[in-house]
């Protein structure tokens, strides 16, 4: 997305395409090159941050919201970028190093991530929607493909809704997430990223997203729309053309119970392992 807008563009442009392209500014232009310079040896130069501030700039120009979770982060590196540049001696703030998990947290990662399954029968007790938004967030904590955060989401609640866009091999859901991805990222861009890193970031926020219904007791099952439904939710919705609908998980309370249907070992599913084994 290097270079590719002017100023007057970026002041017309909307909001959340111009936020997607600040994150992917600043991702590839500040975060890469100034870890380097704090870990590595690497030399901040003194263009170092400008094309990031000049989309800043636009964004303060416009009066836009400052106080977002995305944008505040981005001050906040800014702020280190710019002590770093100076030469000056810099901590990460929040910055912490991987360690591992102790015995019970190791036991409860494990009851989450071997114990989840995919359900298809559910009682009709409701989803509260608290929970809703926790299983949105937690898809929305995944890894994104240049920081993009193309993911976007429809809850349909409604039974008319859900029964139009029913999968017709299971029971109807109590609530439905639909994942859609905004590809102005990939699509309106001069240098786009890898093609596939879409679908990546949608089946990471999907993984995400049924573990975190797991952990709150809920049953889910992600499955994918027929092209004829994929239109219907387009007209249903008004969608603009650059959202494209991709899968969806369907959530209730799980009225089943189910035998895990056990994997492979995973001796059989590594094709090559060059290097010596490490203890
Ligand atoms: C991309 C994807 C699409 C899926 N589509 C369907 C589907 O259309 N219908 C269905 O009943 N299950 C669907 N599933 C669920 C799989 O059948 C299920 O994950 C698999 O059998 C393993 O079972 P488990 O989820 O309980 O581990 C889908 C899963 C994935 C990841």
């Amino acid at each position: 997305m290097a270079g590719v807008f002017t100023k007057e563009q970026m002041m017309e442009m909307d909001p959340l395409f111009l936020r997607m392209h600040l994150r992917e500014r600043v991702h590839h232009t500040v975060e890469h090159q100034l870890y380097s310079a704090i870990y590595g040896d690497r030399k901040l130069g003194p263009v170092f941050g400008n094309i990031a501030r000049e989309i800043l700039e636009v964004w303060e120009a416009r009066g836009l919201p400052k106080d977002l979770p995305d944008i505040k982060w981005i001050y906040a590196l800014m702020d280190l970028a710019e002590r770093a540049k100076k030469g000056e001696k810099v901590e990460v703030p929040g910055g912490y190093l991987p360690s591992p998990l102790s015995e019970s947290e190791m036991k409860a990662w494990q009851k989450l991530l071997f114990g989840r399954r995919s359900y298809r029968h559910w009682d009709s007790r409701p989803v509260p929607s608290w929970m809703v938004e926790k299983i949105i967030e937690a898809g929305m904590w995944a890894g994104s493909g240049c920081n993009l955060e193309i993911w976007r989401f429809i809850v349909m609640e409604d039974p008319a809704v859900l029964k139009e866009f029913a999968n017709t091999e299971f029971e109807i859901e109590r609530v439905k997430i639909v994942v859609c991805m905004d590809v102005r990222g990939y699509r309106d861009v001069t240098y786009p990223p890898p093609e596939k890193n879409k679908l990546l970031d949608v089946g990471a926020a999907l993984q995400n997203m049924a573990l975190m219904a797991h952990a709150l007791g809920l049953g889910g099952c992600w499955s994918t729309f027929t092209p004829q439904q994929i239109e219907g939710i387009h007209k249903r919705f008004d969608l603009p053309d650059y959202v494209e609908v991709v899968t969806y998980l369907s959530l209730g309370w799980a009225a089943e119970k189910v035998m895990p249907p056990a994997r492979m070992s995973y001796k059989d599913a590594i094709l090559a392992w060059l290097g010596k084994k490490t203890e």
